[in-house]
């Protein structure tokens, strides 16, 4: 039996968003998100306006977490709360808000490691362009300075942006994000780019503001292995995904330029769109480059892997009925195919479930950016329709072995040198998914969301003796 133990100082964290858990959405003069509209269509079936309430309920959570051992947990601000409309007035009861939410954190001994951006641009710069708009760069910049100047002096770990990929891919590719545009891999591209700026500038900001702490970005990070590593057509659209979705973002934050061979592969993926080729500014790559020297950490998100094969033909959403983001099945004009592999299980919602991936991940970041001193998973867990029996009670074994098993896959790396400092499970209360809705559970407290009551799952037990004990068997 082979036995894995964590490091004393081991962050055993969880993780929220704003949008998704806080609910409030019209309180406190909070500005509107395109969400809210989206969910506000006669068409949708669920919305945030409550959400897990944790906005009225944080202590609680707090307090739940404490005991249960969790010690970290990933908060979100929501940038409307702070400045309503992107660009205007500060809010004085938004950062009222988050002065409270974050004392509490402190109160309760869980360390707050705060998100600039996940996945929630106001609604006037969303209908400017939103990450297309090279002008929204100086407005986060901005934000990010009075979130700074409010809370700089008690928040050691700042995340600027929560997986750029994710946003361009429900954006504009896969178009279950607003504003549902498909396949449009040139919008996908330059947005990242100027995510990529916008972070490097708020790093710079950061560390010209003299802060204590540190500063890092999250990228979901998922390995995409051939489907037949014979075949050289399906080495080459992995290699084309990995790029499109890893490669490029790794090389912008952590390089601070894009290499001739990532650059080779983008372009070859353009040009099945037309003629489009990335826009630059001249300073761009020095800011990245100073940017890339700051940055204190990297947060990896980490789900599933992919299998990828060869494809040709007009991009194509093949499993999407269910609205499942990252649909299991898609197959991009001049990348490749994603597709299911028979040895791989998979969650109910297709989603592979391969801790090796994030064996392969961590030993790839360790062994191409030496420079990183620190890493934390800031993301992964497993979407279920967990059910509350009779007795209250909610049997998550699943949830137990995955999490288990990707504790492992971490640990292994660890012993591999690979600095993995913490570790947050996707989530901590059950909140919004956000193309889901509420029935793909995430938590290690189950949420009645008609009454807002917590109930603590068996992983959150589970999860108590672990963060005392600190070790796994297998
Ligand atoms: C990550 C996001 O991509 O995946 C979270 O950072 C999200 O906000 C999580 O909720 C799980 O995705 P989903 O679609 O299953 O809720």
């Amino acid at each position: 039996m082979t036995k894995y133990t964590f490091p004393e100082n081991f962050f055993f964290g969880a993780a929220t968003a704003a949008y998704q858990a806080e609910g409030a959405t019209d309180i406190g003069g909070k500005g509107k998100v395109a969400w809210d509209e989206m969910y506000h269509r006669e068409s949708s079936t669920f919305h945030a306006d409550q959400a897990s309430n944790f906005y009225y309920q944080y202590e609680e959570d707090l307090r739940l977490a404490k005991e249960h051992g969790v010690n970290a947990i990933r908060i979100s601000i929501a940038w409307s709360r702070i400045i309503p409309n992107g660009i205007g007035e500060v809010s004085p009861e938004g950062i009222a808000f988050y002065h409270r939410l974050i004392d509490a954190c402190l109160l309760h001994g869980v360390e707050p490691f705060v998100t600039l951006h996940h996945f929630d641009t106001p609604l006037h710069l969303f209908h400017q362009g939103d990450w297309l708009n090279r002008a929204q760069i100086d407005a986060f910049v901005r934000y990010a300075e009075v979130c700074f100047s409010e809370y700089g002096d008690k928040v050691s770990y700042w995340i600027t942006i929560n997986e750029p990929w994710s946003i361009v891919a429900g954006q504009y590719i896969i178009g279950h994000f607003p504003p549902e545009i498909h396949y449009d891999i040139p919008k996908a591209v330059q947005a990242m780019h100027h995510m990529m700026l916008a972070h490097a500038k708020v790093v710079l900001t950061y560390k010209r503001m003299n802060f204590n702490g540190k500063i890092g970005i999250v990228h979901i990070l998922e390995s995409k292995y051939a489907r037949n590593l014979d075949n050289p057509l399906d080495v080459l659209a992995a290699k084309r995904e990995d790029v499109l979705a890893n490669q490029f973002l790794l090389d912008a934050s952590f390089l601070g330029v894009y290499s001739n061979q990532t650059l080779d592969h983008i372009n070859h993926i353009l040009d099945a769109y037309g003629s489009y080729r990335l826009i630059f500014a001249s300073d761009d790559f020095d800011i990245l480059t100073q940017a890339a020297q700051y940055t204190d950490f990297m947060g990896i998100n980490y789900y599933a892997s992919h299998f990828i094969q060869h494809y040709e033909g007009d991009s194509l959403i093949i499993h999407n009925g269910t609205g499942s983001k990252g649909s299991a099945r898609y197959a991009n004009k001049g990348v490749g195919e994603r597709v299911t592999h028979p040895d791989v299980p998979t969650t109910d919602w297709d989603w592979p479930i391969y801790p090796e991936g994030l064996y392969d991940m961590l030993i790839r970041i360790q062994h191409d950016y030496p420079h990183i001193k620190e890493i934390f998973v800031t993301e992964n867990g497993i979407g279920a329709k967990d059910i509350i029996n009779d007795n209250q009670e909610i049997i998550d074994d699943y949830r137990i072995d995955y999490v288990s098993k990707h504790l492992q896959a971490i640990s292994r790396a660890q012993g591999k040198g690979v600095p993995v400092r913490g570790y947050f499970m996707w989530s901590l209360i059950d909140l919004l998914s956000w193309t889901n809705g509420f029935n793909k559970r995430y938590g290690f407290f189950y949420v009645d969301f008609e009454t807002q009551k917590r109930h603590a799952k068996k992983s959150a037990h589970w999860w108590r003796d672990l963060s005392i004990s600190k070790t796994i068997q297998e």
